[in-house]
């Protein structure tokens, strides 16, 4: 499914990976699913990325969201290349898969391609492409990222928060926030509604346009 975005069923693939073969619906299962590509294996920001996110793997695990890495490397390679990656971030242990790709197939039905980058052969990479699935199997929420920029796993956490906390209240989360501040609720609840769904209270703000739309509240 070329052109994979928010709202998409992620394609049921059968991939080959460091802990044998998955299906990736299988492996969603009724939990959230982090699906991250990497241009190539044993390249320095990937190595980076790779042991930051099994370091944050019990976060992640706490919030019913597994991980699923990948990289267009054969699995022969991603278990050699996991020695460095634990290596250089001490106390990361990758507990979670990553996928082989040697056919550039997956990234292809993901679309996790970089069209600026191949490798030595001429052949396609991925971009740092990530893909929040949800139980339902569908994209919540992409990132796609160029080669020279590392993620922030920091990032990849409060994001996950703010999927997990609009999908459990009406709500939304507005700019900068970190779980535990203020969200706002959704323009479709009305007041009247918002009253039954919040009984410990929301604020409107009072904006020029006197439109009632800006309204905190916690949950
Ligand atoms: C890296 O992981 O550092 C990298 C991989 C491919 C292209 C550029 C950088």
């Amino acid at each position: 499914m070329p052109g994979l975005t928010i709202g998409d069923t992620v394609a049921d693939l059968e991939l080959e990976t460091t802990q044998g073969k998955i299906w990736i619906h299988d492996y969603v299962g009724d939990g959230y699913c982090i699906v991250f590509s990497h241009p190539a294996d044993f390249t320095p920001v990937c190595t980076t990325e790779l042991g930051m996110m099994a370091k944050y793997a019990p976060e992640f695990e706490k919030r019913g969201v597994k991980l699923l890495g990948l990289s267009c490397d054969d699995v022969e390679s991603h278990k050699e290349w996991i020695k460095d990656v634990e290596a250089y971030t001490p106390g990361s242990l990758v507990t979670y898969p990553i996928a082989a790709d040697p056919k550039r197939e997956v990234i292809k039905q993901l679309n996790m391609v970089d069209p600026d980058e191949e490798d030595a052969s001429g052949n396609q990479l991925p971009s740092r492409a990530l893909h929040v699935v949800g139980p339902d199997k569908k994209v919540k929420l992409s990132m796609l990222y160029p080669a020279s920029t590392g993620r922030n796993m920091d990032e990849v956490l409060r994001v996950v928060d703010s999927l997990q906390k609009a999908a459990k209240h009406k709500v939304a989360t507005p700019v900068n926030w970190k779980p535990g501040d203020p969200v706002v609720i959704s323009p479709s609840v009305s007041n009247e509604e918002a009253k039954q769904m919040f009984p410990q209270g929301f604020e409107t703000t009072d904006l020029p346009s006197k439109k009632e739309y800006l309204r905190f509240t916690q949950a």
